[in-house]
């Protein structure tokens, strides 16, 4: 089985969190979610631990935690930080407590003087995330696949110099796309296919969420020389058990072998 999936998306609000949180529970797997922009109600780590309660999961803390639900890149500079890459290492390379998760003496003193307060949270909680899954770091613990959600998709700037995907490339983790059945899709879903291939990150698949349409899943399919993992349909009322059981209809977990 793969150490783990990075879940990217077509666009943002495509359902990367709700695929996550079954896949997850399907795989007996771990989920990240490293920057979490916007804060208001629950985060997409707490709809992860909700719609997964019965399969108790490990959810791992995030490293940014930014109070504007926009890009990482803008939502960072509205809170005066900037993302730092070298903090986005994947937790399982961790040690406990690492030089890379604590700010430079400089840019605590930056922050703390400028009373960025979300910075010296941001710090005990990617601490308290990670040091927990170290800490808990038992064999058949750090052997769960890791689910990664990222933000939005793809090409969304991290900081003025730097797009997820090229995090995507440095993790070397198969990527899923979640895509909706929705007209636009087979543009929106091709085009991400494409970005992924330029820089030879590897695809596991797509997987779609929403009404079924099967000429939208065959185009990309074709036209994408990509595997359809499955589709998600729209479940409700959404929990754990109603989740749980849409996926193992759709899905192969032997597909995220
Ligand atoms: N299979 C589903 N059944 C029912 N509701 C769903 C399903 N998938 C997504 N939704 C709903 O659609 C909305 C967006 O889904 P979700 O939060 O998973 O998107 P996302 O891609 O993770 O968004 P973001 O880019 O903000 O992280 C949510 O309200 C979620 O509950
Ligand atoms: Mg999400």
């Amino acid at each position: 089985m793969s150490a783990g999936f990075i879940i990217t998306g077509t666009d943002t609000g495509v359902g990367k969190t709700v695929f996550a949180a079954a896949l997850v529970a399907a795989l007996g797997g771990r989920y990240w979610k490293p920057i979490q922009a916007g804060l208001e109600g629950e985060t997409d780590s707490d709809i992860v631990r909700r719609l997964t309660a019965a399969q108790d999961p490990l959810v791992l803390g995030e490293v940014y935690r930014l109070r504007t639900p926009a890009s990482p890149h803008l939502a960072a500079e509205r809170d005066g930080i900037e993302i730092d890459l070298a903090r986005l290492t994947l937790p399982a390379a961790r040690k406990p407590v690492t030089l890379a998760a604590v700010p430079a003496p400089q840019q605590r003193a930056a922050d703390e003087t400028s009373g960025r307060s979300n910075v010296v949270t941001m710090i005990p909680r990617a601490k308290a995330g990670l040091a927990a899954v170290e800490d808990s770091g038992s064999a058949p613990t750090m052997q769960r696949p890791l689910v990664i959600e990222g933000a939005g998709g793809p090409l969304v700037p991290l900081n003025r110099q730097t797009l997820q995907i090229d995090l995507f490339e440095s993790w070397a983790l198969p990527v899923v796309v979640v895509a909706r059945t929705t007209l636009g899709t087979i543009n929106h879903t091709l085009l991400t296919i494409e970005a992924l291939r330029r820089r030879s990150v590897m695809i596991q698949g797509v997987a779609f969420v929403g009404d079924a349409n099967e000429d939208s899943e065959d185009s990309v399919a074709n036209f994408g020389r990509v595997r359809r993992l499955g589709r998600l349909p729209f479940v409700k009322p959404l929990d754990s058990t109603s989740l749980r059981r849409a996926f193992d209809l759709s899905f192969r977990v032997e597909d995220f072998q």
